[in-house]
């Protein structure tokens, strides 16, 4: 009973009295679930949040510089050998491990499903966005003679059918006792009022906390202390779904020993000046991403010595850390933006409303604020081409048929 009226105090306190009228209609073990579930949330932070979401964005005096990179079509014979060398020798003594962030809603996408287990229309027979990952590590596992940890990152809401899913399919052919599954941590959905949603399993929507949750949970849920007892020095993190996405690049490895950086990222150069990527800079003197809204237009279209875009290096996800840099960043809090997405949840009614727009915010830390963390990062520029082919929308750019054209034409190139 205590219980239940903290509940009741919470929802008062917080302006969130439409959850009462749904505790009164519950069965007694729904009722004890949902009551947990709001003992359990930080009112304080959502609040707080959902006010940060009507804030115009505050774009401070910043010295921005641009980054310095590595092209990696441009190194000598000599310098890419070295980079592979070391790359090589640190996977081959088993010092390298691949984590693949699988917790997002992918609700661009729109598939039924956790976004690994959409199935890409290649070859006629088709590969899920896992069965390529697994696929590209795989082969470097055979290349290397190596056998690469592989962590795999699923949310509360999609880790039941992500383990289902990669069990059926006998994990593709990876060693089980080298993928570990892990969950992120979530945060409440809100609407545009700033009150939670119920959803069909009348429980208060929550979704995960955005792809730089991925330091945190590693630490808490054991995977960061694996990764120590397996004498793991280097994490590469990827998303999972660019399809040219190269698990295993041991240009990059190796370009971060020889510089001795504790972060180093692969990026593309973007597409033209106004394309809506985050770019890589840096800032007060620290590596950051700037996101395409906050980069002045004039600084935009500037061009270096060499005729190059000054801030043309695209962040495509594809980010390596010491070991120490992720026990680092694990501590520390980084910031949570809001996005605006469409999410369904049930009327007062009971009615489950389905909206066709945005309707609501989940928050989300992005993993390359963490980079301010560092004096340094090192850069290898790789390929649109061979690099980058993301499944994000349904249609239009960056969907299944831009990303089917990229992969089919990669492995055309590299039969
Ligand atoms: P995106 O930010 O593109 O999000 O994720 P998404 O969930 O795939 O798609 P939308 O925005 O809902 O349409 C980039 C990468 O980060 C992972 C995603 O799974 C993808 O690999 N991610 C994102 C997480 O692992 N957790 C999150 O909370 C968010």
């Amino acid at each position: 009973m205590d219980k239940m009226q903290d509940a009741i105090d919470l929802l008062k306190a917080y302006n969130q009295e439409h959850i009462i009228k749904w505790l009164d209609k519950l069965e007694e073990k729904e009722r004890k679930e949902l009551i947990n579930q709001i003992n359990s949330i930080d009112f304080h932070q959502l609040s707080e949040l959902y006010q940060s979401t009507k804030k115009e964005i505050e774009i401070k005096e910043n010295k921005i510089e641009e980054i310095k990179y590595l092209d990696k079509a441009k190194l000598t014979k000599e310098q890419k050998e070295k980079f592979d060398t070391l790359g090589e020798e640190a996977i081959k003594n088993g010092q390298y491990a691949v984590v693949t962030m699988a917790g997002g809603q992918g609700t661009r996408l729109e598939h039924p499903g956790p976004k690994g287990t959409f199935k890409l229309d290649v070859y006629g027979k088709g590969k899920y966005l896992f069965e390529i990952l697994a696929e590209n590590l795989k082969e470097a596992n055979k290349k290397y003679n190596a056998n690469i940890p592989w962590y795999i990152m699923t949310s509360k809401e999609n880790n039941e059918e992500t383990c289902k899913f990669l069990e059926k399919n006998n994990y593709f052919g990876y060693d089980k006792e080298s993928l570990i599954i892990f969950t992120q941590g979530e945060l409440p959905l809100i609407d545009e009022e700033g009150k939670l949603l119920i959803g069909k399993n009348k429980k208060i929507k929550q979704a995960s906390d955005g792809n730089g949750g991925v330091f945190a949970s590693l630490r808490t849920s054991g995977a960061l202390a694996d990764m120590k007892e397996r004498g793991i020095k280097w994490v590469f993190i990827g998303g999972v779904d660019n399809v040219l996405l190269k698990m295993a690049d041991t240009t990059l490895l190796g370009m971060a020993i020889d510089k001795n950086v504790e972060i180093a990222s692969k990026s593309v150069v973007k597409a033209s000046p106004s394309e809506k990527v985050g770019v890589f800079c840096k800032m007060n003197g620290h590596p950051k991403v700037i996101e395409y809204t906050e980069l002045p237009e004039k600084m935009a279209e500037e061009l270096d010595e060499n005729g190059e875009l000054k801030y043309g290096e695209s962040h495509i996800m594809c980010n390596l850390f010491t070991i120490d840099a992720i026990e680092k960043i694990s501590k520390e809090t980084l910031i949570y933006h809001s996005a605006h997405k469409k999410n369904s949840y049930l009327d007062e009614n009971g009615k489950e409303i389905i909206p066709k727009e945005p309707n609501s915010y989940k928050f989300e830390a992005f993993i390359f604020d963490a980079f301010e963390f560092f004096d340094d990062i090192a850069i290898l520029r790789g390929k649109r081409e061979d690099d980058f082919a993301p499944v994000k929308n349904k249609e239009g750019v960056d969907s299944p048929k831009t990303a089917k054209e990229l992969y089919e034409k990669y492995w055309e190139r590299n039969k």
